[in-house]
């Protein structure tokens, strides 16, 4: 089904390993990959950009799921996708002209997405959500993986899925930051259909194991 998805993000891979942890992320039960770019001016924390995209892609045989954390994202578009993404999610924050950027992305023939922060009511995206293909929750603030999941996702959730109810039915509803199998089930029950999950998997014991105990959760 496509209700229940997994986007394991790779923020918290080893990555002198990545081709070892992409390769584990193939052949375990999650359905993305999750790409986390940083540029320490929209989050004060600088990840990685087009040579690790490209890797990733590579040795990826799911979809990546990339997060664009970056100011003026329309600059970066085109390069994310001809690295391999599948999917360009900006934040609401970093794009005075979102509906063009918007635009942009579906250009490229990615699935276009907005994140909006935790201080970002739903609301604001009611003109613009129509043209989404994906709506992220970050249920921290961006930045850093690790962090405490921040409980008002829950009714951010739901309300973003009363609207795609109204007006986009086949929405990917997705929630990023602090996941964890403590508060999976009730994402998923609340509207929730695609889960990130950095150190959640990735400082596991069994990462494989993680992604299907989050999946079924
Ligand atoms: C946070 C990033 C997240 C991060 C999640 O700024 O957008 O995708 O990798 O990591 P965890 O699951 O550890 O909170
Ligand atoms: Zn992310």
């Amino acid at each position: 089904t496509n209700d229940r998805l997994i986007s394991p993000s790779i923020l918290a891979a080893d990555f002198g390993n990545l081709q070892r942890d992409i390769e584990m992320l193939n052949k375990s039960e999650g359905d993305w990959i999750h790409v986390d770019i940083m540029d320490g001016l929209f989050v004060p924390n600088i990840s990685f950009g087009f040579p690790v995209t490209e890797v990733a892609y590579k040795h990826a045989t799911k979809p990546l799921d990339v997060h664009l954390m970056i100011v003026d994202p329309d600059r970066y578009i085109k390069r994310f996708a001809a690295a391999g993404a599948a999917g360009i999610t900006v934040q609401f924050e970093a794009c005075p002209n979102l509906h063009r950027t918007v635009q942009v992305i579906k250009e490229t023939g990615c699935r276009a997405g907005v994140a909006i922060n935790p201080h970002t009511p739903v609301a604001m995206l009611v003109d613009i959500i129509g043209e989404l293909d994906l709506v992220l929750v970050m249920s921290v603030n961006p930045g850093f993986g690790g962090q405490h999941f921040i409980d008002n996702t829950y009714k951010k959730v739901a309300e973003v899925k009363k609207l795609a109810d109204e007006c986009k039915p086949d929405l990917f509803i997705e929630v990023d930051g602090g996941v964890d199998q403590t508060n999976a089930g009730k994402l998923f029950s609340v509207g929730a259909n695609v889960l990130v999950a950095g150190s959640a998997v990735f400082a596991a014991a069994n990462p494989s194991a993680m992604i299907s105990t989050l999946k079924h959760a």
